[in-house]
């Protein structure tokens, strides 16, 4: 058992829970490893016939830790563990379930794109402030919440990072039900032992059916490329700094010059016919 993730197995459910509740479960790269390697269980051990994730505390998490970002965005350097987290959930076979009560930031609302049965607290607020952070979108999430909910409210969730609250979310199609607080665990626990109960083999054809996991694993690609690029951009650096000193960011003083530029090429090679250099 990894600090700060909890995983056990009980009447063929594998429940994972980050419990990290003084941080609001903010994800750290050794987090990430715990559930990587939880989910890679799951494929794998015939006794497990559903994953059901979890967080303790007020929040389902706070998302990606600020502060990992922004070692990284400095030049930390080593395995990061959330690609292969990232990996394992699109590509999982296995039923996931996802309980969430408080906020579900960045990675906290994208991976439950990736879970078959969404279950949320009447307290859930889905955030995903990746341009706020001078970021991108993850985990496949250009591609899956626009085909979810369409683009204009998928624009608006990522572009401007406001918080859809739970009742909207179910209307919206993110989740299957909005239960009191109190009930939550209980729903999704209930869920996860029924489909426990369901033929796996007929499950994960469903889910795969249902799914294109080639294409959300090539969207994942794209994404990370240009993630990493931004991680080290300096308007990223201005928006952690800015939230580890307690403040708004301040991007007038920064440069996103390189886009503008790309973008500019393109449109001169449009109007030209030509094709720009890659
Ligand atoms: N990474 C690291 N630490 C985080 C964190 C994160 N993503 N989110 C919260 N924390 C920490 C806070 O720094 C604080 O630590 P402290 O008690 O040592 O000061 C603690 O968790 C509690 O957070 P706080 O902001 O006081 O709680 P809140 O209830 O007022 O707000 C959130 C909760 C989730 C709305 C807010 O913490 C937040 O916006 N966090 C950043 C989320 C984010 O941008 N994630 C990245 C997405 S890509």
């Amino acid at each position: 058992m990894a600090e700060f993730v909890d995983v056990t197995l009980d009447a063929g459910v594998l429940t994972v829970t980050m419990a990290r509740p003084d941080k609001k479960n903010a994800i750290t790269n050794a987090m990430y490893g715990a559930m990587a390697d939880a989910l890679a269980r799951a494929e794998s051990d015939p006794a497990i016939r559903v994953v059901l994730l979890q967080g303790d505390g007020d929040s389902f998490t706070a998302g990606n830790d600020l502060a990992d970002f922004a070692a990284v965005s400095q030049g930390a350097r080593g395995e990061r563990h959330v690609t292969r987290f990232l990996a394992n959930l699109a590509a999982a076979t296995r039923p996931l379930v996802a309980a969430v009560q408080g906020n579900a930031v960045g990675v906290g609302t994208t991976m439950l794109l990736h879970c078959d049965l969404v279950y949320l607290a009447s307290n859930a607020r889905l955030i995903t402030p990746f341009v706020n952070l001078a970021l991108v979108p993850e985990a496949g999430s250009t591609y899956l919440l626009p085909q979810r909910i369409g683009y204009a409210r998928a624009y608006a969730m990522f572009a401007l990072g406001e918080p859809v609250d739970a009742e909207t979310a179910f209307t919206i199609g993110l989740a299957n039900a909005v239960v009191p607080a109190d009930d939550l665990r209980a729903k999704a626990r209930a869920a996860a032992e029924a489909l426990a109960k369901r033929p796996l083999g007929s499950l994960q054809h469903t889910k795969a059916l249902m799914r294109d996991t080639a294409r959300i694993t090539a969207q994942i690609a794209r994404e990370s490329q240009i993630f990493q690029e931004r991680l080290m951009s300096a308007e990223a650096r201005e928006a952690f700094a800015a939230f580890a000193e307690r403040r708004a960011p301040d991007f007038s003083k920064v440069s996103g010059q390189a886009s503008v530029l790309a973008a500019s090429e393109l449109m001169a090679a449009a109007s030209t016919g030509l094709t720009p250099p890659p």
